[in-house]
């Protein structure tokens, strides 16, 4: 049902919920203007208003008690920008039992209990919209439910961490590492005191949760997706492969194969001229493949507080123009409403690595690396000898040809069971556009 005038209710007044607060009081005659709805903003609701105060923001809207603003009938959506898996999700569930519309940027949340959730609102007659869950600003969960309705999605590569894609653009332009880049864009306000989301991998985890379950109609496992973060990895390899054409990302990477679909986030390389290697500082970026369209590329600001409260306010705007019923209630896309496909292991993943070897510079130890290789079928594409620096033992980096992670692993146990090798990294290499 299109709604002409639409009450709002903002839980959390943090980084987002004070951008979207500003955007529905600021901008509300663009919003009129743009969509005919007159959005009004009655409640911010938190425990502290610091925040809100900064912005400006009315002292009429400020309450701290979200079963009131739940059970209150003049609102029609509450915004839930709390974060974290607990009062959240009271919050959240609390709203849609009174048969609030929600949105929520919870990532973390949608990941574990999404379907959860979505089936709690279709219980009540209510809807569930999640745009700023993934991407911040950037309308990729619109672009996946609406814009390529009309494909069959084979295939996505996403930067997906602003945080990581900043430190690791940081560590390749000012060649300096992973803990003194950190340190630097913690005090620069670039990177959360507690990084560990970020740089383990995990929140990309958790939006590849969210953009795999309506790219391939399917309800995640989140836990049994295979996570890597950019925490361990090394100047020495990011600048060696830097030199042979390849740049560093974390990827969060989505296929689908005959027997499930395979998902994974990992710091790869990929070479200089793939489309994805341009994205760099804190700029996200997801490179989808479908059947139709062919390749497509969404990217933008993933963080922040007027991008993300961009993605928040458009799907109020969306809720209020029937989202409900031609989207949440018209689509059999949703997690809630489908099977769980086969996750397959990370073995299956298969493509291009990147392989160093820290060993003793003695005769005939190359010779057994290609003869571990040889025997597991991986072929090598490029071999390297860097020379011994002070400090380092010698390094061997070879590239491989197209193998699978379960053949690299297997070769890397036998090849640590040779006693002049001190040391083996592997890393994936992405040098195609599929
Ligand atoms: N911490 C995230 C990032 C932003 O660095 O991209 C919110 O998802």
């Amino acid at each position: 049902m299109i709604k002409k005038e639409f009450t709002v209710a903002v839980v959390g007044c943090g980084i987002v919920g004070g951008g979207t607060a500003k955007i529905l009081t600021e901008q509300a005659e663009l919003l009129k203007k743009r969509t005919g709805v007159g959005f009004r903003l009655k409640y911010v609701c938190d425990l502290r208003f610091d925040r809100a105060r900064e912005l400006g923001l009315s002292e009429s809207l400020f309450v701290t008690d979200f079963n009131a603003v739940c059970a209150d009938p003049e609102v029609d959506a509450v915004v839930e920008l709390i974060g974290g898996k607990t009062l959240a999700k009271t919050v959240i569930e609390t709203a849609l039992k009174n048969g609030k519309q929600v949105v929520t940027a919870n990532k973390a949340l949608l990941a574990s209990c999404g379907s959860e959730l979505f089936a709690l609102a279709r219980k009540n007659k209510s809807a569930v919209a999640f745009e700023a869950s993934c991407v911040g600003g950037v309308p990729i969960i619109r672009a996946l439910y609406d814009g390529l309705l009309a494909n069959e999605i084979t295939a996505f590569i996403g930067i997906i961490n602003g945080t990581c894609n900043y430190i690791l653009s940081a560590m390749i332009s000012e060649k300096k590492d992973y803990g003194t880049v950190l340190k630097e864009a913690q005090r620069a306000g670039l990177a959360e005191a507690d990084p560990t989301l970020d740089v383990t991998g995990v929140d990309s985890a958790h939006k590849l949760a969210i953009l795999s379950a309506l790219a391939f109609s399917t309800d995640t496992d989140f836990e049994a997706i295979p996570v890597e973060g950019i925490d361990r990895l090394e100047l020495f390899d990011i600048n060696t492969a830097d030199e042979m054409g390849y740049t560093i990302k974390l990827l969060a990477i989505a296929q689908q194969c005959a027997d499930g679909i395979s998902l994974c986030v990992r710091p790869s390389f990929i070479k200089k001229d793939h489309p994805l290697a341009w994205v760099s500082g804190s700029f996200n970026a997801v490179s989808v493949y479908a059947n139709n369209l062919g390749h497509s590329m969404y990217y933008g600001q993933g963080a922040g507080s007027l991008p993300t409260a961009s993605a928040v306010v458009s799907d109020l705007i969306s809720l209020a123009l029937g989202y409900r019923e031609t989207r949440f209630d018209a689509l059999p896309l949703w997690p809630d409403r489908n099977q769980r496909l086969p996750q397959l292991p990370l073995e299956r993943y298969a493509g291009r690595y990147y392989l160093r070897l820290d060993v003793e510079d003695k005769t005939g130890v190359l010779a057994q690396v290609t003869e571990v290789l040889g025997r597991n079928q991986i072929g090598i594409s490029e071999a390297v000898q860097k020379d011994p620096q002070p400090q380092r033992p010698v390094s061997l980096v070879l590239t491989t040809h197209r193998t699978t992670e379960g053949a690299v692993k297997k070769a890397v146990t036998e090849l640590e069971q040779i006693p002049e090798i001190i040391k083996v990294i592997t890393i994936a290499i992405v040098d195609e556009a599929k």
